[in-house]
């Protein structure tokens, strides 16, 4: 009798990618989310900040004020966490299966477009620690008042402080760049395998990150040249 061993769904690579796309599509939505919210500062003060207090209070009367903000925040971490774990299994599986390099080309475009998301993820992650201090706890931030994200961000990206405005850009393009690259892989699995596909899943990848980059940086732009004041 044969006995076939089979390996649980999380220890596979199967499973690890499985892992890296759900947690990917959770950052995705909240990052369209927050982007589409951020977007709310051209609609002025108070209705900017009116929705940054209704994000405290959603769920509410159902869950306490902040609940839901927590169970997010929760979900978030656990998704990036996820991301991360995922990534660096698979990573350190794919070289352990490999110890002596490809000769061809592939693998030079393989190796860049690897290394680009790993560094890409590790800037992206430590601005978001910046971000938060900066934007969230108001540590970071020249105004930080809890009540008033609207001045925060406008003190925050103020022409004096173009170089805060610089970092985030170079920030926002490194996220551009790693969203490009998974948003084409996922495409890539869900549409046609065909070299007419790839070329339609690399095409939406960019339209996808342009637009993100977009309606990230129009806000601080908006602020240091002073059409948000
Ligand atoms: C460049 C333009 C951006 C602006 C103007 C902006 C603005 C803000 C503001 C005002 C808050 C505080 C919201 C509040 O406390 O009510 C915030 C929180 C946050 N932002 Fe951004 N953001 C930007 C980009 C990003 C990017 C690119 C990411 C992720 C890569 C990000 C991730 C977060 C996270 C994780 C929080 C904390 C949310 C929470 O409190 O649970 N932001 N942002």
């Amino acid at each position: 009798m044969v006995i076939t061993k089979t390996r649980s769904p999380i220890r596979s690579n199967i499973g690890l990618k499985a892992v890296m796309a759900v947690t990917g599509i959770l950052l995705v939505l909240f990052l369209i989310l927050h982007m589409l919210g951020n977007l709310k500062v051209f609609t002025g003060e108070t209705s900017f900040d009116h929705y940054a207090h209704w994000l405290r209070d959603i769920g509410t009367p159902l869950l306490p004020s902040t609940w839901y903000l927590w169970i997010q925040r929760t979900v978030l971490v656990a998704a990036v966490l996820g991301h991360i774990g995922s990534a660096t299994v698979l990573a350190m599986r794919s070289r352990a299966a490999r110890p002596v390099a490809y000769a061809h080309r592939r693998k030079v475009h393989v190796n860049y477009a690897a290394r680009t998301m790993r560094w890409g993820g590790v800037i992206i992650l430590l601005f978001v620690i910046y971000h938060i201090l900066d934007l969230t706890t108001g540590h970071l931030n020249p105004q930080g008042d809890p009540s008033n994200p609207y001045g925060n961000v406008v003190a925050d990206f103020a022409p004096e402080r173009w170089y805060v405005t610089l970092f985030y850009t170079l920030a926002v393009v490194t996220l551009g760049f790693h969203l490009r690259h998974g948003a084409a892989s996922a495409f890539r699995s869900l549409g046609q395998q065909t070299p007419k596909g790839e070329q339609r899943a690399r095409a939406a990848a960019l339209v996808f990150a342009v637009v993100l980059c977009a309606g990230y940086l129009v806000v601080p732009f908006a602020v240091l040249t002073g059409l948000v004041a």
